[in-house]
This record gives C-alpha cells, sequence and structure tokens, in this order.
C-alpha cells in the first residue's frame, strides 16, 4: 500500500516523532511505501481566509465554499492545497499522528481539513458518505493523549475518546474514507503533569511503540468502524424507519 503519515506535532524529536519513525520503519520492512507529511515542518498554513483565492467573484462577501469550489474547477486552488490533495490521491490509508490537545486535534491540523478537503472538489452534494470522494481508502488517527488510560475509562475524569474523536472520524468518514480503529498511547505527559517514575514512564513509551508497530504489521487486514450509509437513509438523510440499527420502530 501507498501509506501518508499526517503529522500535527510542532516538535519532530517529540513521542509523536518517535510514532512516525516506528510506524515508517516498519510498515516499509513490511514492504509498503511511505511518505511523511509534516504540517509543521512545512509551515503548513491553517487558516482560511480570502487572501487564498486569487479570483474571489465578490470583494465584498468571502464565501469560503463558493471560492473553494470556483478554484478547484479553474485549477487555482493554493499551491499548498493542490500539494496536499496529490498526496491524498497517492495514499491508500493515510494515517494522522498528532497529540490530543484540549479534548481535539491540534489546531494546524484542524484547519488542515478546513482548507484542504475542498468543496466541489474533494465533496459535494451528491460525493459524500459512502459515495465520496475517497471510497476504498483507508485513514485512521494515531494520537497520544498525557492523561493516563484509566482515566479514559467509563466515570473517569479525562472523558470519553470515543467521544473526543467522533468530529475527527465523522469528517473522515464524510469524505468516504474507511476509518480504521484508532491507536491511542495514553499517559503520554513529558513535561506537564508526572503520573509515573523516570523508569516507568521510559518503559511505558517503549511499549506504546512496541504496541504500534506489532498492529501495523497486520494494518492491511483490519476491519474499518461501521457506518451508516446512503441506503440506511430516508430522504430526509435520517435512518429508514425500519432500519435493523432503530432501537424503537
Ligand atoms: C495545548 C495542550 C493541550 C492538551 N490537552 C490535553 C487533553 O485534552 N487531554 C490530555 O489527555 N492531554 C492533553 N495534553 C497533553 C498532551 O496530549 C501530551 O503532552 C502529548 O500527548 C504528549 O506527546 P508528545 O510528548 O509527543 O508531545 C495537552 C497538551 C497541550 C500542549
Amino acid at each position: 500500500m501507498n501509506i501518508l503519515i499526517v503529522l500535527a506535532h510542532p516538535e519532530r524529536k517529540s513521542f509523536n516523532g518517535a510514532l512516525v519513525d516506528t510506524a515508517k520503519g516498519t510498515l516499509e520492512r513490511a514492504g509498503h511505501e511511505v511518505q511523511i507529511d509534516d504540517l509543521y515542518a512545512e509551515n503548513f498554513d491553517p487558516v482560511e481566509r480570502a487572501e487564498w483565492y486569487a479570483n474571489h467573484n465578490n470583494n465584498e462577501y468571502f464565501a469560503a465554499l463558493t471560492e473553494q469550489s470556483n478554484h478547484f474547477k479553474a485549477k487555482q486552488l493554493p499551491e499548498d492545497v493542490n500539494r496536499e490533495i496529490s498526496r491524498l490521491d497517492w495514499a491508500d490509508l493515510v494515517i494522522f499522528q498528532f497529540p490530543l490537545w484540549w479534548h481535539a486535534q491540534p489546531a494546524i491540523l484542524k484547519g488542515w481539513f478546513d482548507r484542504v478537503l475542498v468543496y466541489g472538489g474533494l465533496y459535494s452534494g451528491r460525493m459524500r458518505y459512502d459515495h465520496g470522494y475517497f471510497r476504498g481508502k483507508k485513514a485512521m488517527c494515531s494520537v497520544t493523549t498525557g492523561s493516563p488510560a484509566q482515566t479514559f475509562m467509563p466515570f473517569g475524569r479525562a472523558g470519553n475518546m470515543v467521544e473526543w474523536l467522533w468530529p475527527f472520524h465523522s469528517s473522515l468518514n464524510y469524505i468516504g474514507f474507511n476509518v480504521l480503529p484508532p491507536n491511542v498511547s495514553y499517559g503520554v505527559q513529558a513535561g506537564g503533569i508526572q503520573y509515573q517514575e523516570k523508569a516507568a514512564f521510559e518503559a511505558h513509551l517503549e511499549t506504546q511503540k512496541t504496541d504500534w508497530a506489532s498492529r501495523l504489521r497486520d494494518i492491511e487486514q483490519e476491519t474499518p468502524i461501521p457506518f451508516t450509509g446512503w441506503s440506511d437513509w430516508n430522504e430526509d438523510g435520517v435512518l429508514r424507519h425500519d432500519h435493523p440499527m432503530r432501537w424503537r420502530p
């Protein structure tokens, strides 16, 4: 497979960076092609704004969706957006590597979605969900957290990882990806609140790397998270009344 790793971390020598190196080595040894897309190293500007669009058709009012669509059709998207789209076109699997920051992805990666996933090009009214541009391709998150694993358990103070990643996973599903279950490395708290002695912490990090590598060796066999699709919904976009997933008629 062609595998793109999108890294959203300001420090390449961080644990997130180390997980990228683990992934690249493991996947290449298994015969895959790997490209790293390091958003901070490339100085990716994540803020969507009018100035990106050379020929915007209304100087009084900036409509992001209109400009994205018009500039896609005219082949006038910003160079960095075109570069990111080519990388996505190349990939069979996209891995997003990032630390959990305020219960979500870092802003650089949120803005990457805002700018790169252009309306009228990578999605439209009918080209969404299981009819999406990226159908047939896979994507997944590899996330690190500061809080330890037990605090993410039911009733734990750190909250629910399924809920924190729901917007990210929904967006990937929206543009057609099959979404693999995330890889979560919990309790990676270098420089902040400490939960372990140094030696135990270092051993913990090594285990996280080993677990990630062993999961990646068989990544091609993994089953995606199930989502509903067009054939499951009625004309209002709601789960059909006779659908087996409904808990009441
Ligand atoms: C701005 C910021 C926000 C953070 N928010 C969270 C959070 O919501 N939950 C959490 O468990 N850890 C949080 N952390 C801790 C990071 O997830 C943790 O430092 C990171 O996963 C460690 O990986 P690294 O050593 O590669 O940076 C936050 C850290 C920063 C800098």
